[in-house]
């Protein structure tokens, strides 16, 4: 069974469609679709869509020369977080989840990211829980450890992460080593 997003023919057992619903502060409901997909599989335009957001955000917004593309997104057991809004379909949200080993010994969550245009509305929160859960499924012993911005650290408290490091600097950037409890 296939369907389409954004104008892309999507039919594969390694997409997951997760029809997903957040409330929008000012503007009742907005829809938005989340799909989980190893690099292999994404369109040339998602991957683009990606990539820009990416960039649009930690290098442009964050104002931080570093090196986003660093390799990890192609191989086979990455997985590529979106979520896309269903209205006009443009890329809302994204994180990469990391196989154990890769950058870390355990599973990792990076490059969490929220349009500008659609923060504040939940959807990053909506994004961590889907994303922990696509993580219990696929590595279920596996501990989830993250570098956090140090400005979030009480977001990622409240999903149940715990520091476990000093603070450091990375790319110009304080960090925070975290693990989720089990
Ligand atoms: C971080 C980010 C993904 C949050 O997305 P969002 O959809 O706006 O988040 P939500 O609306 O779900 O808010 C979740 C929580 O995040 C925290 N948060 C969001 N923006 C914040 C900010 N600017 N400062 C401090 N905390 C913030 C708050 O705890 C918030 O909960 P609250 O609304 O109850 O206070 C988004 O701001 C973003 O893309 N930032 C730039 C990229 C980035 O820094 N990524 C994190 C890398 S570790």
């Amino acid at each position: 069974m296939g369907y389409e997003i954004n104008g892309l023919f999507l039919n594969s057992r390694d997409v997951i469609p997760i029809l997903g619903t957040v409330r929008r502060k000012s503007e009742g409901r907005m829809q938005i679709q989340w799909i989980s997909k190893p690099f292999s599989r994404l369109g040339v335009g998602e991957l683009y869509e990606v990539l820009k957001l990416r960039v649009d955000v930690f290098v442009v917004e964050q104002n931080c020369p570093y090196p986003e593309l660093d390799g990890k997104d192609s191989h086979p057991q990455t997985l590529h977080f979106m979520g896309w809004n269903k209205a006009d379909g443009t890329l809302a949200a994204y994180l990469r989840i990391l196989p154990p080993g890769l950058k870390f010994k355990q599973v990792t969550i990076g490059r969490f990211v929220v349009a500008k245009a659609f923060r504040r509305q939940r959807i990053g929160n909506s994004m961590l829980e889907r994303a922990l859960d696509r993580i219990k499924d696929a590595w279920p012993s596996e501990t989830v450890k993250i570098s956090a911005q140090v400005y979030l650290k009480n977001f990622y408290e409240s999903h149940g992460f715990e520091a476990i490091s000093e603070r450091y600097v990375e790319d110009g950037i304080p960090h925070i080593d975290m693990i989720l409890l089990k």
